[in-house]
């Protein structure tokens, strides 16, 4: 691990304004962080209290490494936090969600409102079968319907497992056959960059390879006209207005450690895991998470700017910020078009006081100058936040000067679909240090090792493990408990929670997160497991085998390059190899294409004949190959 011992800390401290300080819900960070973990489950317990629960849990912890579960014996229903209580305070006529379309279009809706959306929909679910423990995919946009349709889900205990809209037929296709979901949400299209998706017609080509489904539900939001299957699809809003859809509906009484959705995320190998997370740790740990880092207060607008779609979406769009009664705002489409200047033009209108979004959007902004949010009033700002990969010093310091005009602290938030919530970050009274992502929130034990899994000493590049479990942490891999212990709990044994990423400290104890450790790929933040794009790229009728690596990106963090070795007697061309990146957009998303493929005669491979992705890699950037030893090349 010699290479990670060459990157140096941030010198440079930003400490918060009085006004920050003043405002926050954590004055001494250290003395309640050292609490957190001595009385670790008391801690716990004393947070999950915050919430209403219809019985109390009996146990705080039941631990059977490594499988932990959270609050037993007691019955919480997420949705019933997030909505159904707020209504009977002054938070029933405060908005809940306000809504920009690309198009310009706005709908706001109040807590009161989106209860009532919420408890329709929940009984339209009912009528159609949608019994507790089902799986409904949505495969929507980000529209209003997509939150209604998750908080019907889980209001009636339902798991939902939501399939990123940027995703395309085969991402669909698989995710919905390792739920096994008889329903499906899609809409007719969706508009990104002044372009329409045609999310209907992918649902179906995805459906007929994946025929578990039996009934699709269309929202209507591009109005372009689609075809529809009188037998299987629906119209959304024609069965909004049937008497089946009433307005209330109760709320099913969950068990703490029930489902509440299954979201995918790639993995080293075969088939993207099946993330399951329950309804009381996920609530306590989002809850508390959004509460603490974002410092959240009813007068507050906050806007996350990621795909709820995504975790990011999942914890901090709809589920954290409702569960604290506050103001969430979502934004369709592309963050630049039409102008560079559309995501500074809502911070105004909208009075934004906590803007959350990605370093790739941030380097995306950077890329128009300042100029663009300098036309604009961003006065309202008070808190800003990053997620996604590590945002480099200099981007840190573009968005902290002209988007947060040196006044916001900026939270580099560093947590997983894994993890549920925040796990490593700055709470904003603590000083901030360029390009680290502070340092564990409450209640969570990192820690860095080394191979054989002793503490890194500070500046020292290592393993990223959790030592103790958390609430909103995965319980399994759906379905694959097996999966589950051999990715996350084998090599430090399973008391040890290994995270996937390489990190260090810095003598006061401030993390800096380098990358990833496996074959997984972030392009725009996102993470693309190696394989998924492999299996992408070998579609290709031309394709004999490929490898995908990533590779240093200015913008997106890294571009994908695919080495691909043709079937024999194919000829080499710049047509095919146009060809084969858009057939892996058809596959799997435009996201997936590749930037840059290389034709190669053959692939570098261990004995036991696994692709050494690594040596690609450092040939690629002209560094040493490392060991070689079990390299095998045909
Ligand atoms: C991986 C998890 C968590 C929401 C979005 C991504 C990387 C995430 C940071 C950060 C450095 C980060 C890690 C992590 N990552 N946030 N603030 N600094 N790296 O969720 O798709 O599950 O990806 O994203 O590599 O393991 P995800």
């Amino acid at each position: 691990m010699d290479t990670f011992d060459t990157l140096t800390s941030e010198k440079e401290l930003f400490s918060p304004s009085k006004e920050i300080i003043k405002n926050s819900y954590i004055e001494d960070y250290d003395k309640l962080y050292q609490y957190s973990i001595n009385e670790n489950e008391k801690f716990w317990d004393e947070t999950a209290r915050q919430l209403d629960w219809f019985k109390h849990y009996d146990k705080v912890l039941d631990y059977n490494p490594p499988f932990a579960k959270w609050f037993t014996g007691g019955k919480i229903n997420i949705v019933h936090n997030a909505l159904d209580r707020h209504i009977h305070t002054f938070r029933k006529n405060k908005l809940a969600i306000i809504w920009e379309g690309e198009d310009g279009k706005e709908r706001t809706y109040t807590y009161f409102a989106l209860y009532r959306q919420v408890n329709k929909f929940a009984n339209v679910l009912k009528s159609f079968g949608v019994k507790k423990g089902d799986r409904v995919t949505i495969y929507l946009p980000n529209i209003p319907e997509i939150a209604i349709c998750m908080l019907a889900c889980a209001k009636i205990g339902a798991i939902h497992s939501v399939v990123y809209a940027g995703f395309s037929v085969d991402a669909l296709k698989d995710r919905i056959l390792d739920a096994k979901s008889k329903i499906l949400i899609t809409s007719d299209g969706a508009y990104r960059g002044g372009k329409i998706i045609e999310l209907k017609k992918i649902a179906d080509e995805a459906i007929k390879k994946a025929p578990v489904v039996q009934t699709v539900i269309v929202v209507k939001r591009t109005e372009h006209g689609v075809s529809m299957d009188s037998s299987r699809d629906f119209y959304y809003d024609e069965l909004m207005k049937l008497p089946i859809a009433s307005s209330y509906c109760k709320t099913e009484e969950t068990d703490a450690e029930d489902p509440l959705f299954i979201l995918y995320t790639s993995g080293t190998t075969g088939q993207p895991k099946g993330i399951l997370h329950v309804h009381g740790g996920y609530a306590v740990g989002t809850y508390i998470s959004s509460k603490y880092v974002f410092d959240i207060k009813d007068s507050d607008t906050y806007w996350c700017a990621a795909d709820p779609g995504w975790i990011t979406g999942h914890s901090y769009i709809i589920y954290g910020p409702l569960l604290n009664g506050a103001t969430s705002l979502m934004v369709e489409g592309a963050p630049f078009y039409p102008y560079p200047d559309r995501w500074w033009k809502i911070i105004e209108k909208h009075g934004v006081n906590i803007f959350y979004t990605s370093p790739t959007a941030v380097r995306g902004a950077m890329r128009y100058g300042e100029a663009w949010p300098n036309r604009h009033n961003l006065s309202s700002l008070r808190i800003l936040g990053s997620v996604g990969e590590p945002i480099n010093p200099e981007v840190w310091k573009w968005y902290y000067k002209h988007i947060g005009k040196e006044h916001c602290p900026i939270m580099d938030t560093w947590w997983q679909t894994e993890s549920g919530a925040f796990l490593i970050t700055p709470v904003p009274t603590m000083p901030l240090k360029p390009g680290s992502c502070g340092k564990p929130f409450l209640g969570i034990d990192a820690d860095i090792f080394d191979e054989n899994g002793n503490s890194c000493e500070s500046e020292k590049g290592g393993y990223l493990v959790i030592k103790k479990p958390w609430p909103s942490m995965m319980r399994t891999i759906y379905n694959d408990d097996k999966r589950y212990e051999e990715t996350y709990f084998s090599k430090f044994g399973k008391n040890i929670y290994l995270a996937g990423d390489t990190a260090k400290r810095d003598i006061d104890g401030y993390f800096y997160v380098m990358g990833r450790i496996d074959d997984v790929i972030k392009v725009s933040g996102y993470r693309l497991g190696t394989a998924e794009i492999e299996s992408a790229i070998i579609t290709h009728a031309a394709v004999a085998e490929s490898a995908a690596i990533g590779k240093p990106h200015e913008l997106k963090g890294n571009s994908i390059k695919a080495f691909v070795v043709l079937k024999p007697g194919i000829e080499k061309s710049d047509s095919l190899m146009e060809d084969i990146r858009n057939n892996v957009g058809t596959h799997l998303g435009p996201i997936a294409k590749p930037d840059e493929i290389e034709f190669v005669d053959s692939l570098p491979k261990t004995r036991s004949g696994k692709i050494m992705r690594r040596v690609l890699k450092a040939r690629e950037m002209g560094i040493s190959e490392g060991d070689l030893s079990t390299i095998e090349e045909d």
